[in-house]
């Protein structure tokens, strides 16, 4: 394994931490960023930074794209299966398009993995993520360095598509926590409540989540450094309501979607998502 090569396309909050655990794992990483600057902390340890998908991908054994977006992504798809590297596709892109990569993939016959992520900044660099993957069951094995470099535990969810399907399903349920602790959050300042007496109310009890507090107490405090940023919130809500179709009515992600809009419309696109709390003022 020690010499196996993957090239990371997109070094953000999440892919330079990701990165960096690979390149501590003792697999060789070639990096690049549309930003250069980015990606340049990567050279320290012994990454190498390219300055094109082309360049970065040549000669990779795998390719782990972690891009903004399903638009994003297909800028380097002619880069990615030029190189014939397996494609781990981790950055969250919903279904359609990872339908379109998967055909794509398989039309110019190169292993394609949906690897989606739960976790954000802070497992990322821990290297404790949760890998969602979904591929074929042969390339299990080979994966698996790769996934056990990056995350604390990986879930194989059967053919691709599979996992971005399941990822939709988990980041609706992170919206919608969002949301819920928000409107407790407001609601109590409004009321003349101190919203830190709500967190404690609920503390430990069947009611309790972590995600109220670490969420709630930015909200509190208004300070929002990125962790997901909001404008990738929204753009989930997006992809869950497009998967979801007409026939099922997610009126709470719906309402979610209108508060994340309204924040990013703020100004606060690049804030943490607990920023959604903005759209409800
Ligand atoms: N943060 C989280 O908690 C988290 C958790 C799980 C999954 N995700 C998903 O993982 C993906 C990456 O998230 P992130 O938090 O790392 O986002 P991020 O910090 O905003 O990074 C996004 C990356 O995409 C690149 N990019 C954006 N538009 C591009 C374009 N048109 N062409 C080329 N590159 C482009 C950015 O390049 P520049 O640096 O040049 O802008 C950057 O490398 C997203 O799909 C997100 O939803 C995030």
């Amino acid at each position: 394994m020690a010499d196996e090569i993957v090239a990371v396309l997109g070094t953000g909050t999440m892919g330079l931490p990701m990165a960096a655990n690979l390149r501590r794992a003792g697999f060789a990483v070639r990096a690049w960023n549309r930003t250069p600057a980015k990606a340049e902390p990567l050279a320290d340890l012994g990454a190498e930074v390219f300055d094109s998908p082309e360049r970065a991908v040549a000669g990779a054994d795998f390719v782990l794209t972690m891009l903004a977006d399903g638009p994003a992504v297909d800028a380097v798809r002619e880069a990615v299966l030029g190189s014939g590297a397996v494609w781990i596709q981790a950055g969250t892109v919903g279904v359609e398009w990872t339908a379109r990569f998967a055909e794509a993939a398989e039309r110019a016959g190169v292993p394609f993995v949906d690897a989606p992520v739960l976790g954000t900044k802070q497992p990322a660099e821990q290297g404790k993520l949760v890998v969602l993957a979904a591929g074929p069951d042969e390339l299990r094995e080979k994966c698996a360095p790769l996934f056990d470099a990056v995350g604390a535990r990986t879930t194989w969810v059967g053919p691709a598509g599979a996992a971005s399907r399941l990822k939709l399903v988990a980041n609706a349920w992170v919206v919608a926590l969002t949301n819920a602790t928000a409107e407790s959050v407001a609601l109590a300042e409004t009321l003349g409540v101190d919203p830190r007496l709500f967190l404690d109310a609920i503390s430990g009890g069947a009611l309790d989540v972590p995600y109220a507090h670490l969420k709630g107490g930015a909200m509190i405090a208004r300070d929002f450094p990125p962790s997901f940023a909001t404008r990738h919130a929204a753009k989930d809500a997006r992809l869950v309501l497009e998967a979801a179709g007409d026939d099922l009515d997610l009126a709470g992600t719906r309402a979610a979607l209108a508060h994340l809009e309204a924040a990013v419309k703020a100004g606060h696109g690049d804030d943490d998502m607990a920023a959604l709390y903005y759209g409800l003022r």
